[in-house]
């Protein structure tokens, strides 16, 4: 990492502070005005971090201006391409491709850490039938940290690791069984013989009383899903684990604080929205209607799956997926093909539209990834479970780098306060 320096004037005092200056390996250079408090007694002030760096990492980029998005230096297009969701785990995790051992024992350690205790299944009964799964599995994951709090110490690299095989592992049965409990069915235990996504759909659609078949496209459409939500460098959720976990809280606690956070429609829960947007909108006839919404300041209504922070441009992961959605409709699901027919037809449009133009605001990851969920049989309300048993990996890795960095620090921002100045304390009958 090269460095620069920028000096600060303060007119007012003619102080000069010089800031060092970052040239990461790639992106915009970083500023590091760490010692702007305590040299010229100032803050800075970034609502939403539109411009600010919260940490150090080397496991994400995003260029935003070009859409091009890479993990550990493999461009997502490549992932997509040539891997599987389970070696993008362990690239995210050890900052390497595993060679074919080093790849077998990892798939064997996620295999054999897929069932949860019996009593944390049991969990589940105390949720009404038609709870949100995500408050289901948001709840479930937090109460892991009750299973496993004496036994993780977050200092100990093989703890962290234990943890991390455990989590991404447990997460889908987790979700396999707030799933069944929203049907009433029984739960359907892991099969450590199937893959990690043919194993998730034997969990979700298997019943005891039949025989079920996995569907290899299935499990290819979910695997490819997977493989490009499972990491996006310091978003919404991302921050929110490495916020939680900067105090040294147990690592189960920190990822459902993350699950939270995603659960917003401005962030994984776009995708539900998507569905919905697109059912309300109906058929063709209407989109310039609700572009027109979406246009109006005084109309909170706003094209979901479309626009991002750091995109301004495709965001690549929407073009993978626009692809993997044909082929699944072609082969399931094709009752949903009016429904990919009505989002090309929105998105043709509002890419033409003056507006979206001058915004840069393109479809994002969540405007296609609903569809192939619908056309799988998955319902609205389990999408952003989806989005988060593929995510586990990406917060777990996030985590695990800042409780390595000796440096990281608790996080702690600090604010413009506006409320009232100092005053003294009125009693009550003199009010
Ligand atoms: N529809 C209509 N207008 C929009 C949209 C949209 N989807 N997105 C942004 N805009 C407009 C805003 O009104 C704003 O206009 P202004 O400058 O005239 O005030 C401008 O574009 C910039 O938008 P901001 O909200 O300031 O951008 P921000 O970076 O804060 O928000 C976000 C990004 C939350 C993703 C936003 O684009 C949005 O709400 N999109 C719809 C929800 C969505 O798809 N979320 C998923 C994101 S991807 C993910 O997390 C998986």
């Amino acid at each position: 990492m090269t460095e620069k320096k920028y000096t600060l004037t303060d007119h007012q005092s003619g102080t000069e502070l010089e800031l060092p200056c970052y040239d990461p390996t790639l992106g915009p250079s970083v500023l590091d005005i760490s010692s702007l408090y305590g040299k010229l007694g100032v803050f800075t002030h970034d609502p939403g971090f539109g411009a600010t760096s919260c940490c150090e990492s080397n496991i994400t980029f995003i260029d935003g201006e070009k859409g091009v998005l890479v993990y550990r230096g493999y461009p997502i297009e490549h992932l997509a391409e040539q891997s599987s969701f389970i070696e993008v785990c362990y690239l995210l995790l050890n900052g390497e491709l595993p060679n074919a051992d080093q790849l077998a024992e990892f798939d064997e350690s996620i295999r054999t850490h897929t069932m949860i205790n019996e009593s944390l299944l049991r969990f589940f009964n105390g949720f009404h039938h038609n709870a949100h799964p995500m408050a289901m599995v948001t709840g479930v994951v937090a109460s892991m940290s009750a299973f496993y709090h004496d036994s993780t110490d977050i200092r100990n690299p093989a703890h962290r690791d234990v943890f991390a095989h455990r989590m991404i592992a447990k997460i889908p049965t987790i979700a396999a069984a707030a799933y069944k409990h929203s049907l009433g069915q029984p739960f359907i235990y892991p099969r450590n013989e199937l893959s990690y996504c043919g194993n998730l759909l034997n969990m979700f659609f298997s019943v005891p009383s039949a025989d079920y078949e996995v569907n290899p496209i299935a499990e290819e459409a979910l695997d490819l899903l997977f493989i490009l939500h499972a990491d996006h460098e310091q978003n919404c959720s991302t921050s929110t684990v490495r916020m939680a976990g900067s105090s040294g809280t147990n690592p189960y606690s920190a990822i459902a604080a993350g699950i939270s956070a995603l659960w917003g429609p401005a962030h994984g829960g776009a995708n539900e929205a998507v569905i919905n947007m697109l059912e309300q909108i109906g058929d063709a006839s209407q989109i310039s209607k609700y572009i027109a919404k979406a246009k109006d300041k005084n109309d909170p209504f706003r094209l979901m799956g479309f626009g991002h922070r750091v995109y301004k441009n495709y965001d690549p992961r929407a073009k993978i997926i626009q692809a993997m959605c044909h082929k699944v409709l072609q082969n399931m699901g094709q009752e949903n093909a009016v429904l990919l027919e009505l989002a090309q037809e929105l998105e043709q449009i509002a890419l033409k539209d003056e507006y979206f133009v001058e915004k840069n605001l393109y479809p994002n990851v969540d405007f296609y990834s609903g569809i192939i969920y619908r056309a799988l049989g998955i319902p609205t309300s389990m999408f952003t479970v989806m989005f988060a048993i593929a995510r586990t990996v990406g917060w777990v890795a996030h985590w695990a780098e800042m409780v390595a960095d000796p440096t990281s620090r608790i996080g702690r921002p600090r604010q413009l306060y506006n409320g009232p100045g100092l005053r003294d304390y009125t009693a009550i009958f003199d009010r």
